[in-house]
């Protein structure tokens, strides 16, 4: 079948696999193929167990793959033979040299650009796809524009906006597609070329263009507005702790003013995932570089209360269980960064069972879907930690259970059941305020919330 446009995508990982896999649904005279130098992820993406875990993405893969929608090997081939490359690689935090812990590291996304030039034999729109710096496009261009012959190539940037866990509902209704491009006639036309890919199922008012830089930075701040919602109510959240104010009627009231809006500021011990504390140190490091350090100050403060909330919660665990838990068992009800994926990167259950370990406490842990990264996040522990699916045999024996996922399942738990199998006194801490924690006081256990007043069984409740 000859199809309308050959479309490419550099990256085949948590972005590229499912936005490829929705442009290939909505779109059945396109050609969509994606690509990485990792052969093993091309596997999966092409076996019956994807590597990336998404409510829907599944029977999305199985209508398109194999008709419009291939995953391949051959990079350099794919390079010659599609017209649209879209570039979804990793742009983590650089761990090294200048900019070492806040700076992007930008070496994945160069060599892609200088492999683009190495192959092409015609004319592409290369689309930036993954979130980076701005002005990174400048870079791009200069790399491409050293092409010999007639090669010419325009550079557009479409950052992505999904997120985890909902990235096919996102994908298929987003609340907007940002696309900027120079304002060149050639620019022009590549903007309105993928403009053309998108209105086949975006309402064309959502459809948003800028110029290049402003899509660029657009990405780094509104990820960095979102993260700063929870670094706000989290910090709020200690001052709840401290004054018998309850933050879920304090977020209720707050959230109803709708020039603030309710979504985005549920407390819990902080955000992970890979992209808010990148984006926003990136974002601090480009202010840093540009002299702006008031600005850096800022937004660098939300990252920081993100770990103080980390610290908070952890402290409490120790505070509460009488200042010692060696020995004791600890079982974490969820290990993810949030819920709906197996994504663990940056999620905050890494940092919490270390610290938990360093205690000398024995950690069980649970989630029903990232177990297998996070036995790969704590490799350097192995013996050290059960790892238990089923959240009833996780938490018998135990002494205690941290809730640092918000799946749903947490929510339905008999609590009366694992009551009646855990070590007495028996606590919860719930990093994520999902449960009822009157139900499970009345059952007998210390629950200690979020930014509430902890439901405490001892006479005497002073802290130790
Ligand atoms: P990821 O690590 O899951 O996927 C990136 C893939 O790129 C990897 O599979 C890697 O092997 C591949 N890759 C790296 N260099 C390559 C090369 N030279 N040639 C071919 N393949 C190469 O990362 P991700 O989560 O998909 O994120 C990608 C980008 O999208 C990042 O910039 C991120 O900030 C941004 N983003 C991520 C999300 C998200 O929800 N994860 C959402 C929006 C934007
Ligand atoms: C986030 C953004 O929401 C996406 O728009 C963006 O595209 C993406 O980052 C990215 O650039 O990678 P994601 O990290 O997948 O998406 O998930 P979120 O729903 O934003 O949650 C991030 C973290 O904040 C999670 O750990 C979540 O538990 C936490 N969170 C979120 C809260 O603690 N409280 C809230 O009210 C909301």
């Amino acid at each position: 079948m000859k199809f309308k446009k050959n479309i490419l995508c550099i990256g085949a990982g948590y972005v590229g696999g499912p936005s490829m896999a929705m442009i290939a649904h909505k779109c059945p005279d396109c050609r969509v193929t994606v690509v990485d130098i990792n052969p093993a992820r091309i596997d999966a993406w092409n076996s019956a167990d994807l590597p990336v875990y998404e409510p829907g993405l599944d029977e999305i893969i199985k209508k398109t793959r194999g008709k419009n929608l291939f995953f391949a090997k051959d990079i350099e081939n794919q390079i010659k033979e599609n017209d649209i490359i879209f570039v979804s690689v990793n742009t983590p935090t650089k761990t090294f040299g200048t900019g070492a812990g806040m700076a992007s590291d930008l070496q994945f996304l160069e060599k892609t650009a200088r492999q683009i030039l190495e192959h092409s034999q015609s004319p592409k729109i290369v689309i930036e796809k993954s979130t980076l710096p701005v002005k990174t496009a400048l870079a791009m261009e200069r790399i491409l524009a050293s092409a010999k012959g007639k090669i010419t190539f325009e550079v557009i940037s479409n950052p992505e906006f999904m997120a985890e866990g909902t990235a096919v509902a996102d994908l298929e209704k987003p609340d907007r597609v940002l696309i900027g491009s120079r304002e060149t006639e050639s620019g022009l036309k590549a903007r309105s070329e993928l403009v053309d890919i998108y209105a086949r199922w975006v309402p064309a008012e959502k459809i948003i263009t800028s110029n290049i830089w402003s899509s660029e930075l657009s990405k780094l701040v509104a990820n960095a507005f979102l993260a700063q919602r929870v670094s706000s109510i989290n910090s709020i959240s200690a001052l709840c702790e401290k004054t018998d104010a309850d933050i879920s009627e304090v977020t209720t009231a707050v959230g109803m003013d709708s020039r603030i809006g309710s979504k985005f500021l549920k407390a819990g011990i902080g955000f992970g995932g890979s992209c808010f504390k990148k984006d926003i140190l990136n974002l601090v490091y480009l202010c840093s570089y540009y002299g702006l350090q008031e600005v850096a100050d800022y937004w660098e403060s939300v990252v920081k209360i993100n770990a103080y909330q980390q610290d908070r919660f952890m402290a409490n665990i120790l505070g509460s269980m009488f200042n010692t838990l060696a020995g004791k068992k600890i079982c974490i009800l969820g290990f993810s960064f949030k819920a709906d994926t197996g994504d663990t990167r940056e999620s905050p259950a890494i940092y919490i069972t270390r610290k938990l370990l360093a205690e000398h406490a024995q950690v069980v842990i649970s989630d029903p879907k990232a177990l297998k990264n996070a036995a790969i996040d704590l490799a350097s522990d192995k013996g050290k930690i059960s790892y238990i699916e089923d959240p009833y045999s996780a938490a018998s024996g135990c002494h205690a259970l941290a809730i640092l996922t918000d799946w749903e399942l947490y929510r339905k738990l008999d609590f009366q059941k694992i009551y009646k199998s855990m070590v007495k006194p028996a606590f919860i801490f719930d990093g994520r305020n999902i449960i009822d924690h009157k139900i499970c006081f009345d059952i007998g256990f210390n629950v200690y919330p979020i930014g509430k007043p902890a439901l405490i069984r001892f006479e005497d409740q002073s802290s130790v």
